[in-house]
């Protein structure tokens, strides 16, 4: 049977680097038997103006249809004075939170084409090839109460930091499931020395590492894990974490590579089911310009093959083929250096497309 992929462009240069996605999927299908239909949706920004909403009924009721969903990026400066329940990103964790996308798979992988973008040394960052597994549906995020009051004469904000333990069993077995794919090592990160819900988290993934006693676990505050990710990150292979630790920590795990416009990102269901996208966000700075790095969304596109469309031949075949793109020398302005020959979004995509047939 058919798969169904829905495409959210979004805002910024999320048009632009998708087009490219697009354009790959369909030499996917018609050259190389993927079995797919795409259909195109609005969220975020674009979806504010076309319907006054961030996440219009419409694209959820196409996304809860779906086998897949990639997704450019949302959000611009025009949409930032929007009261708070229109903005973009209000569209964004909607979607994750309606779909129950809970796992959030971020890898940061060094490109060895790419080691001197980092702005580490080489030898810290050479190889380095870490997932870390972000919990993207509760938290602080999205835990209640939640708001701005007024209080004794003056305005107080608050939210509320909370985890079941149901939600801490589900990314904990999709992290270990996750490290034993791979190098077997899974380090879960909290502030069990301050906070209760970490003391439950790290009593959960104890209990879990019983039924996975082939992966190896160790936990590390999340202070300390900031610090190693920038002093030693080779030592980490799978890291699984909450929300809002998990936002930060990719950030900054996603910068060590020194390209994050090469980084995709998968945020799964418990079924197949999941949303693609880009890490880097809608950079309206060179919005429309044709100058996007379009690799970061080809190769979300290579993690649907992978993970929601039961393709990782043709996965493994675009991944080889931008392998390829960067032997040949081709750069965007966001990985160009010296030697390396600077193309604009389009050029790229086309050439990965042409890469696919070697
Ligand atoms: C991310 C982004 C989002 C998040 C924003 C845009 C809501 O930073 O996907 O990491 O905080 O989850
Ligand atoms: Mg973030």
């Amino acid at each position: 049977m058919s798969k169904k992929i829905l495409v959210l462009p979004g805002d910024g240069i999320g048009p632009e680097i998708v087009n490219e996605a697009v354009k790959l999927l369909d030499v996917l299908r018609s050259r190389h038997g993927l079995d797919a239909e795409l259909t195109q949706g609005l969220l975020g920004g674009c979806a504010v103006d076309a319907t006054g909403k961030p996440l219009p009924d419409e694209t959820l009721s196409a996304a809860r249809e779906a086998d897949a969903i990639l997704l450019g990026a949302v959000g611009g400066p025009q949409y930032d004075k929007l009261d708070r329940p229109l903005r973009p990103e209000r569209g964004l964790l909607a979607i994750r939170s309606e779909l129950e996308l809970f796992g959030n798979l971020r890898p940061a992988i060094l490109y060895p084409q790419l080691a001197s973008a980092s702005s580490l040394k080489p030898e810290v960052v050479s190889g380095l090839d870490i997932m870390i597994v972000r919990e993207l549906t509760g938290g602080i995020y999205f835990g209640q109460p939640r708001g701005i009051e007024q209080a004794d004469g003056e305005r107080r904000g608050y939210n509320t930091l909370a985890y079941k333990e149901s939600e801490i069993e589900r990314i904990g077995r999709l992290a270990f499931e996750t490290a034993r794919k791979r190098d077997g090592r899974l380090c879960s990160v909290d502030k069990a020395n301050v906070l209760e819900v970490s003391e439950l988290w790290r009593e959960v993934m104890e209990r879990l590492h019983a039924e996975y006693p082939d992966v190896e676990l160790s936990h590390m505050y999340v202070d300390n894990a900031a610090m190693q990710l920038v002093r030693a990150p080779k030592q980490f292979d799978v890291m699984v974490t909450t929300n809002m630790f998990g936002d930060i920590l990719s950030d900054c795990a996603a910068m060590l590579t020194g390209s994050i416009g090469m980084l995709p990102s998968a945020s799964l269901d418990r079924h197949s089911k999941g949303m693609y996208e880009p890490i880097h966000g809608s950079a309206p700075d060179i919005a429309g310009q044709g100058l996007a790095n379009p690799l970061a969304t080809i190769l979300s596109v290579a993690m649907m093959l992978r993970y929601s469309l039961d393709e990782p031949a043709l996965a493994d075949r675009v991944e080889a083929a931008v392998g390829r793109v960067l032997d040949q020398g081709l750069r965007t302005g966001d990985i160009h250096t010296e030697g390396t020959r600077r193309v604009g979004t389009a050029e790229m995509g086309e050439a990965v497309i042409a890469a696919l047939a070697e």
